[in-house]
């Protein structure tokens, strides 16, 4: 059983300065509802509710944000506008919520063992929020669960890009397993590489399943691309072992970490799920 879901929010989101000047990337909205709202609710909807948020200086509206504003609740009962509060409201009942902050910013790698206090010795999922996901039936974490138990080792998704492209991502190569057309075995993986180096154009997306050997394994991991601790550097000395499966998974993804994203997912969202 995956019960914990770890969300990486400490980061600067420099790429939407100045909007992210004083307010945290993770709570920019796609239509009325922030980023790691989507987050959670995907998490929930694949059975987990326990939450646990490494966050940063000047994150504080995301702790408000799941947490009830008893003032604001007081003003709009028995409106009209009540039912927009619905939502949260349901998460805040199911979830719990857990903080711990990353002091300094040395990478991805870095932020997930930050939060080892909050998960312990136990599988666990990460959810990028700025990595937006949808799909018409299961979500993308419930998908990759159901992989976990089948091979009961990390499970990273995976899509494939445009092959210029593959220097924003964590790139793998694998064969696919059991017959399957979209679980591969990884055999290598390469944080970002050129397109030139780049072993396939199976990239990364912000999914993960991570076994809790993990932590020991980042604990040793230098930096590297970019002189930041790497999760796919970590994943690596798994994938070595056999120990790490990527799965394409089913469904639509956004990178609301680029205005361009952002915009795609804000229209998808505005046609179809309003
Ligand atoms: C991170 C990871 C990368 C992964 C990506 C998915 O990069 O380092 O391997 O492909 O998330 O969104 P970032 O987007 O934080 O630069």
């Amino acid at each position: 059983m995956i019960k914990k879901c770890l969300f990486p929010a400490a980061g600067y989101g420099t790429r939407f300065l100045p909007a992210t000047k004083a307010t945290p990337k993770e709570m920019l909205p796609v239509l009325t509802k922030p980023l790691i709202q989507y987050g959670v609710e995907e998490a929930v909807e694949a059975g987990i509710h326990t939450m646990a948020i490494v966050t940063g200086r000047g994150k504080r509206a995301i702790e408000d944000h799941f947490d009830i504003s008893y003032e604001l609740e007081h003003q709009i009962k028995g409106g009209s506008k009540e039912h927009l509060l619905d939502d949260i409201r349901a998460l805040i009942e199911q979830c719990t919520f857990s903080y711990t902050r990353q002091v300094e910013m040395k990478g991805l790698g870095h932020a997930i063992l930050t939060g080892e206090t909050l998960i312990g010795n136990e599988p666990f999922a990460v959810v990028l929020a700025d990595d937006l996901c949808t799909n018409t039936a299961k979500g993308v974490l419930s998908q990759m669960i159901e992989v976990y138990e089948k091979y009961q080792c990390s499970i990273v998704a995976i899509e494939e890009v445009p092959m210029d492209q593959t220097d924003k991502y964590g790139v793998i190569a694998g064969h696919l397993v059991d017959g399957t057309d979209d679980t591969y075995r990884v055999t290598d993986m390469v944080e970002k590489p050129d397109p030139k180096d780049a072993p396939t154009n199976m990239a990364i997306i912000g999914r993960y399943i991570l076994t809790p050997d993990i932590f020991d394994i980042l604990r040793n991991t230098k930096p590297g691309k970019g002189g930041e601790i790497q999760i796919t550097d970590a994943l690596l000395e798994q994938a070595k072992k056999g120990k790490v499966i990527a799965y394409k998974f089913k469904g639509k993804r956004f990178d609301c970490g680029s205005v361009d994203g952002f915009v795609e997912a804000t229209n998808y969202f505005y046609k179809n799920i309003k």
